[in-house]
């Protein structure tokens, strides 16, 4: 059987990630199925490839290309500058109505983490995407529009906002917050998981974040109340745990007691901090893996940029874009491939030989390039 994966190299050091990577995730998918299966990759153009061959960042046969795919994944886009557009990669999440930001934490050995145990972390972050602070709906300081909001709320609704202030605005849905929520334990349900936690800042800001734990409460009873609990339940049995935690202290919680803790849900900012956090908390913001979905598409993607300074010059770490890849092989049905991916890490890691950004953190290490790095890989598959 051939699944359809169609790709963006992606700017900067967006193809040799790629190039390094591919391979691997063609190898682990041909062992693990024994031949029996195999991707057929098909090039899609966003970013600068793009405007030099179409005289557009995000050709509109990209865009129909993506509605109607089930599977992608992209390299690294630089954000133009005075393109039309704030970020390609906001511009896609936009169009394409991808809700959800799914991003797996784990620890990976042999790489320098800041913290003792990094070990007990294995999460996994589920953000929503769409709303929040990120809608974008912000006016300047002193500008007609800063004034004239500032005066709505204080003549009609008795605000007390001081002229002077630039303001923003945080619009959360019930529509929205259950999406990702129901995303966040469908997977936890078919994946054997522990819990989910909400993550929210409910007790300051009650009708936006607090409401988005009220709905998920909701939504698990509604439509998984046989499959699921809360944590007052004193024999859960096998059902899935609904808890939620306000979002200062689920920071310290991911310190201090990792282990208690497995699916995040989360509104887009907090889910923004968090995963970065705790993907430092590992040593492994570099690797991270991540992808964004709709309900019909799921976009892979190296959670780092372009890197620029590493462009050209075989010294950029493939990890993110590989691991991501990893990701997408296990929702193509295919685990026995992703964890043939996770191990070469596991196993090349261990080796010491890594490219620079590892190596300067490990004791012993032997600097390797982009390209050897890959090789490094498939040879461990
Ligand atoms: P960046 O992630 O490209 O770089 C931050 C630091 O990490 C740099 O020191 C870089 O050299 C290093 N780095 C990143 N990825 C690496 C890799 N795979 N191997 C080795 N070192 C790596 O972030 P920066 O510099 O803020 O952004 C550069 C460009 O990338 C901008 O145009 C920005 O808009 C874009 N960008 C795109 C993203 C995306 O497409 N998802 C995400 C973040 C930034």
């Amino acid at each position: 059987m051939t699944q359809v994966v169609y790709f963006i190299e992606g700017d900067g050091i967006g193809p040799e990630i790629w190039a390094a990577a591919r391979p691997v995730l063609d190898a682990a998918v041909k062992k693990a199925s024994a031949g029996a299966r195999k991707i057929e990759w098909r090039e899609i153009l966003a970013g600068e490839k793009a405007l030099n061959e179409t005289g557009e960042y995000l050709p509109q046969e990209t865009i129909d290309t993506l509605r109607q795919a089930e599977f992608a994944i992209k390299g690294p886009l630089t954000t133009p500058v005075g393109g039309g557009f704030r970020s390609l990669n906001v511009a896609l999440r936009q169009i394409l109505d991808l809700y959800a930001c799914i991003r797996p934490i784990r620890y990976y050995p042999g790489i320098v983490s800041p913290v003792r145990n990094p070990e007990k972390v294995d999460m996994i972050v589920f953000r929503e995407n769409t709303e929040d602070v990120y809608a974008g709906i912000e006016y300047e300081s002193g500008s007609q529009e800063a004034k004239r909001l500032i005066s709505f709320l204080r003549e009609e609704l008795g605000a007390n906002v001081d002229l002077s202030a630039g303001v923003g605005i945080k619009p959360m849905t019930e529509h929205g917050s259950k999406r990702l929520v129901r995303k966040a334990i469908q997977y936890a349900l078919a994946q054997g998981k522990p819990s989910v936690t909400l993550v929210h800042k409910g007790n300051i800001m009650k009708f936006t974040e607090g409401a988005f734990a009220r709905w998920g409460y909701e939504l698990a009873a509604a439509e998984f109340g046989g499959q699921t609990t809360n944590e007052a339940d004193e024999a859960p049995g096998s059902r899935l745990v609904i808890k939620d935690r306000i979002a200062d202290n689920m920071f310290q919680q991911a310190l201090m007691k990792p282990e208690l803790y497995s699916v995040l849900a989360t509104p887009n900012l907090n889910g923004d901090y968090l995963s970065d956090a705790l993907a430092a908390q590992v040593g492994g913001l570099g690797i991270a893996p991540g992808m964004n979905c709709s309900d019909q598409l799921a976009f892979f993607e190296a959670t780092h940029g372009t890197a620029p300074k590493h462009a050209g010059k075989d010294t950029a770490n493939p990890g993110s874009i590989l691991l991501s890849g990893a990701m997408m092989l296990e929702q193509m049905g295919l685990p026995e491939a992703a964890a043939l991916v996770q191990n070469a890490m596991v196993k090349t890691i261990a080796s010491k030989h890594v490219p620079r950004d590892l190596a300067a953190q490990m004791e012993g290490a032997v600097t390797v390039g982009c390209r050897e790095f890959g090789e490094l890989l498939l040879a461990a598959i």
